[in-house]
């Protein structure tokens, strides 16, 4: 009874002992990663590659280039007038494509007051809303006036730090 008892344990205990060293040698190689390591590492390393892939637009969580694109151009071209949810001069443009067609916001975006003077309803109605404002013409390309639209969709309907935070934890998902 003893002697089957010792036979089924030692060789139990002596595999348990070889996997345990086996494992520490893999750990101590470098070839797995404890755990431990890998939990407190998720959140301090991740951001890095991707800012690293796209600094300009990692603060927001972009990382579409076209977004991006969009990105610049507004800041240089349409930020001192408009945000996307608050009027400045111009008003708020969160949920513009909504609004407006796209074919409508380029024309409007190379020359506002050629649409204004073609009798345009909406043109008309949104540029005496304006104290008969005039917006500047641009002369941007029909794509770059895109990449503006597709920023203001991405940036819009969630406030910063909700994308911030959600990038963020899709982030720690993605690299545990
Ligand atoms: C100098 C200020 C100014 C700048 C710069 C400017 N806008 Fe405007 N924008 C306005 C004003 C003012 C209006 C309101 C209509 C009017 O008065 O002509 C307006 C209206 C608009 C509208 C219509 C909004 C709506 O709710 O229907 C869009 C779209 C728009 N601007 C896009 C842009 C884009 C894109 C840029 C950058 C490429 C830009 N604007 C740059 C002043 C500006």
């Amino acid at each position: 009874m003893n002697r089957t008892w010792l036979e089924i344990i030692f060789p139990a205990s002596l595999a348990l002992l070889v996997c345990t060293i086996g494992m520490l040698l893999l750990t101590m190689m470098g070839v797995l990663e404890v755990p431990l390591t890998e939990d407190a590492g998720a959140v301090s390393t991740s951001p890095s590659p991707v800012a690293l892939a796209d600094s300009a637009a990692s603060a927001q969580g972009i990382t579409n280039p076209e977004i991006a694109a969009g990105d610049a151009l507004f800041k240089s071209n349409c930020a001192q007038c408009h945000a996307a949810d608050e009027v400045v001069v111009g008003p708020a443009l969160a949920g513009i494509s909504r609004r407006r067609p796209e074919k409508w916001v380029v024309a409007w975006v190379k020359n506002s007051s050629k649409l204004v003077a073609s009798g345009d309803e909406y043109a008309v109605r949104i540029f005496n809303q304006y104290q008969k404002q005039q917006m500047p013409s641009f002369q941007l390309t029909d794509e770059e006036i895109r990449q503006i639209l597709l920023y203001i969709d991405d940036n819009a309907p969630v406030s910063n730090t909700t994308s911030t935070g959600k990038t963020v934890s899709l982030q720690a998902v993605y690299c545990q």
